[in-house]
């Protein structure tokens, strides 16, 4: 989620090589190849998780052997601990980078070789950071810029200028984290040095507070500035699907423009959140746990407003339902064997009373219900494995995320195929599609 904070800023520094990435195996450079543009005109590129072979140094990785910089750990910050990233290329020539897709922000931004302040650490896996000045390509904007004026505003940035160089800056926050940099324009291209946009926006982050190996983030919100809007504009149609893989080693994709149509459910899409014009939301009828409705007390709507948020792990909703739910999956887990832990936070964990391994197969049936659209969840979309014999519920209060504001998280929607049809302002989900 994406909202303002003004960091101190300051300029340039120094130059790294360009380094290709170095994973074997599986994830040499087919995993990493863009499949281009479509005949039908839409742009098609894979994803990956952040347990990836291609991301993750650590085990259980299977090709963790071959992967360098180990070590680098990921944060723990609460509702950014789930990532997915794509692979893009910026500059002249191109560094490769490795960033989070996010559904909930806008601007784009990288690590910068130029970084200032503190800057987070960069898995080699996420290629190198981008050095502007090398770039033969890259265009400073200025203060007087469309980009700059809107991201200003947008982000209630009252005075992000150095005037006596021309340089507009940026800075923007997510729950805990934030970067800030400088704005600027470059060409972008996809996997085989497939030109995309020859003059895209971005940030050069020059200082960050940022839990994560990746170089940055890519916004899929809907402002002129967002990497959606940007691509968009250059297919036939407004929309974008993605299956994020629940495999961490399988590879997902990406598509921007027009997409198959066939999808088992469509439920209508809501444009965004409160004040948050630019992120996309899906309304929350009820849920069910066995194929029993929770039991809400009457006086409380359990309807709710969700933001789809692919950058975020777990799913926010309100209390009340939350509680409900909790109680639901207890009493369920009860049934088969397992007891309920609580820890210090509201999460929601069991361990099997046996001390046998958790039995996936034989977990409660979970099932969202938006409207015209009742999604059944396959349990690994409703739980995580917390440790050894422990698994812990992917839903939490909102009093336990960013305030006010309930996501839908994308574990819940791992496996599958979701479609952002902005033209029809429809949502579409599609089971077991990666
Ligand atoms: C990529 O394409 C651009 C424009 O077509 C070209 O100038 C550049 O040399 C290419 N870079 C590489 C690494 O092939
Ligand atoms: C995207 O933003 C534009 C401009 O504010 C608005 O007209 C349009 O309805 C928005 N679309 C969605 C899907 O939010």
């Amino acid at each position: 989620m994406e909202s303002t904070v003004l960091l101190v800023l300051v300029l340039l520094a120094l130059s790294h090589m360009v380094r290709p990435c170095n994973c074997a195996g599986p994830c040499s450079s087919a995993a990493y190849e863009f499949s281009g543009l479509s005949k039908d005109g839409a742009f098609h590129f894979p994803v990956f998780h952040r347990d990836h072979p291609c991301v993750d140094p650590s085990p259980p990785a299977v090709h963790a052997a071959s992967v360098s910089d180990a070590g680098v750990v990921m944060g723990n910050d609460k509702i950014h601990k789930g990532k997915y990233f794509m692979g893009i290329s910026l500059g002249t020539p191109t560094v490769f980078n490795l960033v989070t897709i996010d559904t909930g922000s806008t601007l784009s931004w990288v690590n910068s070789e130029s970084c200032q302040m503190s800057c987070h650490d960069q898995a080699a896996e996420a290629g190198p950071k981008l050095d502007p000045r090398r770039s033969a390509t890259y265009r400073q904007t200025g203060c007087s810029d469309e980009a700059c004026v809107d991201v200003h505003q947008d982000n209630g940035i009252p005075y992000g200028c150095i005037d006596e160089t021309g340089t507009c800056l940026y800075s923007v926050r997510y729950g805990s984290q934030c970067s800030a940099g400088k704005l600027g324009r470059d060409r972008l291209a996809l996997g085989d040095n497939f030109t995309v946009v020859d003059d895209f926006t971005f940030g050069c982050s020059v200082d960050d507070m940022f839990y994560g190996l990746e170089a940055g983030v890519i916004g899929f919100g809907n402002k002129s500035y967002s990497f959606f809007n940007q691509m968009v504009r250059q297919t036939s149609y407004s929309a974008f699907a993605y299956c994020f893989p629940s495999d961490h080693t399988a590879e997902g994709f990406m598509i921007i423009g027009p997409y198959p149509q066939r999808l088992e459910l469509v439920t209508p899409l809501i444009r965004g959140y409160g004040r948050r014009c630019y992120v996309y939301s899906l309304l929350l009828l009820d849920m069910a746990v066995d194929g029993k409705r929770l039991q809400v007390d009457p006086t409380i709507d359990p309807r709710q407003i969700l933001v789809v948020d692919s950058g975020t792990d777990d799913t926010f909703m309100s209390s009340p339902v939350f509680y409900a739910l909790a109680e639901a999956v207890a009493s369920a887990m009860l049934n088969r064997g397992y007891y309920r832990e609580y820890g210090r936070d509201e999460t929601a964990c069991f361990r099997p009373a046996s001390g046998e391994p958790v039995n996936w197969r034989g977990l409660p049936a979970v099932e969202m219900q938006f409207l015209r659209a009742t999604l059944r969840l396959p349990p690994e979309n409703v739980f995580h494995q917390q440790s050894a014999g422990r698994i812990c519920l992917a839903f939490q209060p909102d009093t336990s995320g960013v305030r006010d504001v309930r996501i839908l998280g994308n574990r819940a929607l791992r496996s599958f195929r979701v479609v952002y049809d902005l033209q029809k302002m429809t949502f579409g989900f599609q089971a077991r599609a990666c």
